[in-house]
C-alpha cells in the first residue's frame, strides 16, 4: 500500500503573516509551512502513521477499569487528545496480568484500553515474555511446567482482548538479544530453563491467541546498522530471518529508541534493512534524554532529533509509527540507575510544550486542515464462497483530496460478536481465506483518506462457508456462560441451518483442549473419542427449517489450568 504522508505537496493555508517559501520550477511546486508555526495535535498531522505514548495507568485511568478520569487530568487530557495509539507502560506486563500463577488482574490494562477505545486509538500490548518484571513463581519454573505456563499467560492475556478491534498488535518477546557479542539470545532463566526455542514457541502461543495481531520483537540497542558486523542490530536481525526462515510469525520488529541527545544512529537506513525480512517496523519507545539540568542549546538538538526520528520513519514504507515513552518529563521513567540524564520527552514536567513538540509536529507536516472523510463504500457483496474463503468486491469511495485504501472489517457469527479490521487493502476487492467450513460472518468495509479521515461503514454481507467434508448447512456457535480456573459452561451451544432446505438432524464436533474433559451435557446425545467429542441433537432441537437454531450445552473441567477454550465444527445430512 502506498503510504503518502501528510505535509508532501499539500497545499498551504493562508499562513497569516506568517512567510511561506514557495519555490517554483517548470513542473513542480513545492510548499513548506513556517517552522514557527507550530503544526498539531500530533495525531492530525501524523498521517498514516500512528503517534502514540506510553501510559501511565494512574495518571490515566486511576487504576480503574471504566478509566473515566485520571489522577491527572492535564496528563490525561493530553493524552487523549494528542495522540491515537498508547502502549501501556506496565500494566500488561506479567507482574502486572499474572503476580501468581492462574491468578489474572487486568484492572489497569483494561482501564487503559478502555480510554484508548473512546478516544478512537489504537493498542499495542506490551510485553509477554520478558526477562524482567516476570514475577518469581515464573522464573522457578523449567521444563514442560515453564512451557504450559508461558502457553497459559499467551493465551489469557492476548486472549482477553483478541475480540478488541482496538488491539491491534504486541510485542510478543521482549530484549531477548544478548548485550555481548555471543551468545546470540541475553542469558536469563528463559534460556536455562526453557525446554527448546522460547522465541519460537511464544510467537507460535501468540498467533494462535489472536490470528489477526500483528506479532512484533522489540529491543534496545538495536537502533543501528543490522550490517555492522558483531552489533546487537546484526542478531536481531540474523534472529528474525533465521526465525521466518522456520515459519515463526514475526510480523513486526520494535526498536526501542531510548537515545542520548545528539547521539543518533541512521535511522531509516536501519528501518530499510530490518524491513526487508518482511516486516514492519515500529519506533516502539521513544525518548531522547538529556545530561540534567540540561541547555537550551540542547533542548534544541533533542528537538531536531525528534524531528530526525519521525523524518527516518517517514521514509520508509514499512515503519507503521512511533510510540513516545511517556507524555511529560515529570513522569518519565528518566533518570534512573541505568540512566542519570532526563528530560527526555515533548511537555516539561509542568506540561508545557518543548522546543520537540514543534519539532515533532512540523515534522510530520503541517495540518491538512482536512477533515471530510470519504463516503461509504457501497454495494458490498462476497462471491466465491468456498469451504475456507470467499471475494469481496464492492464499488469505490469517493473523497474531497483522494481515497488512500480501505478497511475490511469481520464479525464472526450471524449476529453479534464484534466488527475487526482484518485487512487494509488499496483495491475494491478482498479475498478472505483460512476461514473454518460451515462458519457464518459478516463484513463490512470502510474507506481512509491520507489525513486518516474514515468514512461510514458499507452494507453488511453474511458470508456462510460450504461444509468441509461433503457435510454442510449448519453452524455452530459456543458461548461461554461462565468459566472460573478449573472449569467452564458452554450454554448454549447453538446449532443454525444455514442451508436452503430443512434438516432433520446435526452432529456437532467438539475439540477440547489437551486435558480438558466433559462432565455433564443436556439436550443432546454424547459420545467421546480422546479430545473430541460428538454431539446429536434430541427429539425436539435436530429439526430445523432454514435459518431456524436449535441449542444445547455441557460443561467441562481444565484440571491443569490450561485456560483455552473449545472449538467445533457442525455437519448436516
Ligand atoms: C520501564 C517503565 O517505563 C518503568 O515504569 C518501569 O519501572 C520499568 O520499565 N524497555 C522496555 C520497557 O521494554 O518496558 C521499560 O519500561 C523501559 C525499557
Amino acid at each position: 500500500m502506498s503510504r503518502r504522508t501528510q505535509g508532501d505537496r499539500r497545499p498551504l493555508r493562508p499562513a497569516g503573516r506568517l512567510a511561506a517559501i514557495v519555490v517554483m520550477t517548470a513542473a513542480v511546486v513545492l510548499v513548506a509551512a513556517s517552522p514557527s508555526q507550530a503544526a498539531g495535535p500530533l495525531r492530525t498531522v501524523s498521517g498514516s502513521r500512528f503517534i502514540g505514548y506510553a501510559a501511565n495507568a494512574d495518571l490515566l485511568c486511576s487504576n480503574t477499569a471504566a478509566c473515566t478520569s485520571g489522577s491527572n487530568p492535564t496528563y490525561r487530557g493530553i493524552a487523549n487528545s494528542e495522540f491515537n495509539q498508547v502502549t501501556p507502560e506496565n500494566a500488561l506486563k506479567w507482574d502486572a496480568t499474572e503476580p501468581n500463577q492462574g491468578q489474572f488482574t487486568f484492572t489497569r490494562a483494561d482501564g487503559i484500553v478502555a480510554n484508548a477505545v473512546a478516544n478512537n486509538q489504537i493498542v499495542h500490548g506490551h510485553t509477554l515474555l520478558w526477562h524482567s518484571q516476570t514475577p518469581g513463581w515464573v522464573q522457578g519454573l523449567s521444563g514442560t511446567a515453564l512451557r504450559i505456563a508461558l502457553q497459559n499467560h499467551i493465551t489469557a492475556v492476548m486472549g482477553r482482548y483478541a475480540n478488541n478491534p482496538a488491539v491491534r498488535s504486541w510485542d510478543v518477546v521482549n530484549e531477548v538479544i544478548n548485550d555481548g557479542s555471543s551468545p546470540q539470545l541475553r542469558p536469563s532463566f528463559w534460556t536455562q530453563n526453557y525446554p527448546g526455542d522460547f522465541v519460537r514457541d511464544a510467537f507460535m502461543f501468540a498467533r494462535a491467541a489472536d490470528p489477526d495481531a500483528t506479532l512484533c520483537i522489540n529491543d534496545y540497542s538495536v537502533e543501528g546498522s543490522p550490517d555492522a558486523a558483531g552489533s546487537k542490530s546484526q542478531r536481531l536481525f540474523q534472529l528474525v530471518q533465521s526465525q521466518k526462515a522456520m515459519g515463526t510469525p514475526i510480523d513486526c520488529v520494535g526498536l526501542q529508541s531510548h537515545f542520548i541527545v545528539g547521539q543518533l544512529p541512521n535511522l531509516q537506513q536501519s528501518i530499510t534493512r530490518y524491513a526487508s525480512l518482511g516486516v514492519s517496523v515500529r519506533i516502539s519507545e521513544l525518548d531522547i534524554r538529556i545530561p540534567l539540568p540540561g541547555t537550551s542549546a540542547q533542548f534544541q538538538t533533542q528537538a531536531s532529533n525528534y524531528a530526525a526520528v519521525v523524518n527516518a520513519c517517514k521514509a520508509v514504507a514499512a515503519c507503521s509509527g512511533i510510540t513516545i515513552w511517556g507524555i511529560d518529563d515529570g513522569h518519565s521513567w528518566l533518570p534512573n540507575s541505568c540512566c542519570p540524564e532526563g528530560v527526555p520527552l515533548l511537555w516539561d514536567s509542568s506540561f508545557a510544550k518543548k522546543p520537540a513538540y514543534d519539532a515533532t509536529a512540523n515534522a510530520f507536516g503541517p495540518s491538512s486542515g482536512d477533515s471530510t472523510p470519504p463516503t461509504a463504500p457501497t454495494n458490498l457483496a462476497a462471491s466465491n464462497i468456498t469451504s475456507s474463503g470467499a471475494t469481496l468486491t464492492w464499488t469505490a469511495s469517493t473523497d474531497n483530496v483522494g481515497v488512500t485504501g480501505y478497511d475490511v472489517l469481520r464479525a464472526p457469527g450471524a449476529s453479534g460478536g464484534t466488527f475487526t479490521v482484518i485487512a487494509s487493502p488499496t483495491a475494491t476487492n478482498f479475498t478472505d481465506t483460512g476461514l473454518a467450513a460451515n462458519s457464518s460472518f459478516r463484513y463490512q468495509v470502510r474507506a481512509r483518506d491520507a489525513a486518516g479521515n474514515l468514512s461510514a461503514v458499507s452494507n453488511t454481507v453474511p458470508v456462510t462457508t460450504s461444509g468441509g467434508g461433503g457435510g454442510g448447512g449448519c453452524s455452530i456457535t459456543l458461548v461461554t456462560q461462565t468459566q472460573w480456573q478449573t472449569g467452564y459452561v458452554i450454554q448454549p451451544a447453538r446449532v443454525t441451518n444455514t442451508g436452503a432446505t430443512g434438516i432433520t438432524g446435526w452432529t456437532v464436533t467438539v475439540t477440547l483442549p489437551a486435558s480438558h474433559a466433559i462432565t455433564g451435557f443436556w439436550n443432546a446425545t454424547q459420545s467421546v473419542n480422546g479430545q473430541t467429542v460428538t454431539f446429536h441433537g434430541v427429539s425436539f432441537n435436530s429439526t430445523l427449517a432454514p435459518g431456524a437454531s436449535g441449542e444445547f450445552g455441557f460443561q467441562a473441567s481444565r484440571p491443569n489450568g490450561n485456560l483455552a477454550l473449545p472449538t467445533a465444527t457442525c455437519t448436516a445430512p
